[in-house]
């Protein structure tokens, strides 16, 4: 199982990340470890490189990259720039860079492409809108982020693309946030398995990664486990929380 901590634009400053990161890291030392567990924090691009050096259980990723390896684009980080920094894993087009950044799925395309040349595993975030899931159009919406994000990326590259599936009213800073019903995440699961069967073929299908997204919290982690379908979570505000983020760990290795 793959837990990745997105720690957004938080904490303020680099000795509360330090803190941050020490936590998680002595909590895995003393009851966390597993073989099947792997951990990767994505915190604010600037303290990258003053948390240490990866490990076998905790690796780093960065939430963003500019869709252009080199060039005159004034507050973006380059992916080149992010493999210098032994980063090993890239949150592509998060729902935040879409509704804020207007970031497109084309911009996506690029960052993948470009993730991929450099050897950085791109976590590629796909979900509909609340308004796109009332109105039955998760599967459309769903198909055309795939088609767009992974155009002309060879299959031999599509292997190495993680899926992170985050409906957008489940993520917690959206007003009236609530997690999604385990039992939905799977018919969602399988919908993304059978979109990517008929882009692809029956060993991406079942394959590839998709971890999910959206108010993952202690009480809730293990009833998406449950359904085996999941291969890991995508986590915001309680990866802000050493406790939170070890419990939801420990409450997974559990089942
Ligand atoms: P929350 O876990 O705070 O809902 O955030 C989800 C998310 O956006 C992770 O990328």
């Amino acid at each position: 199982m793959l837990y990745v901590a997105n720690w957004k634009m938080n904490p303020p400053s680099l000795n509360d990340a330090k803190r941050l990161l020490k936590n998680i890291r002595t909590g895995i030392n003393t009851g966390v470890k597993d073989k099947k567990t792997q951990i990767i924090i994505c915190p604010p691009a600037i303290f990258l490189t003053k948390l240490g050096r990866p490990s076998s259980l905790i690796k780093f990723g960065i939430q963003n990259i500019g869709s252009k390896e080199r060039g005159a684009f004034t507050g973006e980080i380059s992916v080149l720039m992010a493999a210098d920094a032994n980063v090993e894993y890239c949150l592509v087009n998060h729902s935040e860079r879409k509704l804020y950044f207007n970031e497109t799925t084309r911009d996506a395309n690029q960052k993948i492409k470009l993730c991929l040349e450099k050897r950085i595993t791109p976590i590629f975030c796909i979900g509909e809108s609340q308004k796109q899931f009332k109105k039955g159009k998760t599967k459309p919406a769903l198909e055309n982020q795939l088609k767009q994000g992974l155009k002309d990326i060879g299959i031999m590259n599509i292997k190495k693309v993680i899926l992170a599936y985050e409906p957008l009213w489940a993520i917690s800073s959206q007003k009236g946030a609530k997690a999604e019903n385990p039992d939905q995440i799977l018919g969602i699961n399988i919908l993304i398995r059978k979109i990517l069967f008929g882009l692809y073929d029956q060993k991406i299908a079942r394959e590839t990664k998709i971890l999910y997204g959206g108010s993952v919290a202690p009480k809730n982690a293990a009833l998406y486990v449950k359904n085996k379908s999941i291969d890991g979570f995508l986590i915001g505000s309680a990866s802000l929380n050493s406790f939170s983020f070890l419990n939801i760990i420990k409450n997974c290795q559990k089942n």
